[in-house]
């Protein structure tokens, strides 16, 4: 059996039809999850991973383990951790941000402490570090709906910004096949892709004009501000502003694993297009 943690999200969701499309026994778990969320023959276990849960499955043959919401800032790792320590495998969703920010709070040293837990458990392990995904786009979808704008800043900087459907597909990959032990795979999309080249998308795939606005520094962190935690924003503000060379670097790891080349933002805008009309 394989445990999907997260199994409602951008990844998880995919990642759950892939591996039922694949005939895997699969247990999704999420905090709000119920039976209509997952795929038929797939069980639903709502469990809120900061605390004990006497329902997650223990001793399966292998867990995708996802640190979502609050958890990244506030969870205990190795409580998080525990339950799957008897696992055949664990493929951590961790963050490139350990090797590009590891004084970060958030994007750095949180998720060490995860892979740190996670290497303790015992258990074979997996970690995937992506960059940014393509769905943080959706932040832009109400007012793209609303007034066909879009307000970001940084609009000339580019980053190879990774579909989630493809993190969902290394995932898959690394769950199901062997010679994934102790491999540490970036995950990024297949080029740079700016802000303004973002909304010029989007526009194409919705059939509609809209217009890019700049924003400040401090105007978007003000609105990110009201869906995450400081830490969080301000890290994030640092890559999308200021980002490293390896930030701004596409790395081969999608395509060495899955045997084709990662999605474009194209595709994701594309196959998300209804959010935005
Ligand atoms: N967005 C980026 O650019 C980026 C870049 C690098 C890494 N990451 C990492 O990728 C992860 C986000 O992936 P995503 O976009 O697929 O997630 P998402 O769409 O935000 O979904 C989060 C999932 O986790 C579940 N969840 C949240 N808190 C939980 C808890 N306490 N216990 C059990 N389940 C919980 C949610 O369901 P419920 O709310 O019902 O529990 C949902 O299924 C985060 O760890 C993030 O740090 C993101």
């Amino acid at each position: 059996m394989i445990v999907v943690t997260g199994a409602t999200g951008n990844v998880g969701r995919t990642l759950v039809r892939i591996l039922a499309d694949q005939g895997h026994e699969v247990t999704a778990v999420a905090r709000r999850i119920t039976r209509a969320d997952v795929p038929t023959g797939v069980q639903a276990v709502a469990a809120d991973l900061s605390q004990p849960s006497a329902d997650l499955p223990s001793e399966v043959d292998a867990v995708f383990l996802l640190i979502g919401g609050d958890l990244m800032m506030a969870g205990d790792p190795a409580r998080v951790v525990a339950p799957f320590a008897g696992s055949g495998k664990i493929v951590l969703l961790s963050s490139q941000g350990v090797a590009t920010r590891p004084e970060s709070l958030s994007h750095g040293r949180a998720f060490a402490a995860f892979e740190q837990a996670v290497m303790d458990s015992g258990a074979e392990w997996t970690f995937l570090r992506p960059g940014g995904f393509a769905s943080n786009a959706y932040a832009w979808a109400s007012s793209v709906r609303a007034t066909r704008t879009i307000a970001a800043p940084f609009g000339e900087i580019g980053l190879p910004i990774i579909d989630p459907d493809d993190i969902a597909a290394v995932a898959a990959a690394t769950l199901t096949q062997p010679g994934h032990a102790k491999a540490i795979y970036e995950l990024t999309g297949p080029t740079l892709i700016t802000p303004r080249q973002r909304a010029a998308v989007i526009a194409d795939a919705i059939g509609e004009p809209v217009t890019f606005v700049d924003q400040t520094r401090e105007e978007a962190r003000a609105q990110m501000l009201t869906f995450m935690p400081a830490p969080v924003a301000d890290t994030t503000l640092d890559i999308l502003g200021t980002p490293t060379v390896r930030e701004q670097t596409v790395s081969p790891d999608v395509e060495r694993i899955l045997g084709r080349a990662a999605t474009p933002f194209t595709g994701w805008a594309r196959h998300n297009a209804a959010a935005f009309r």
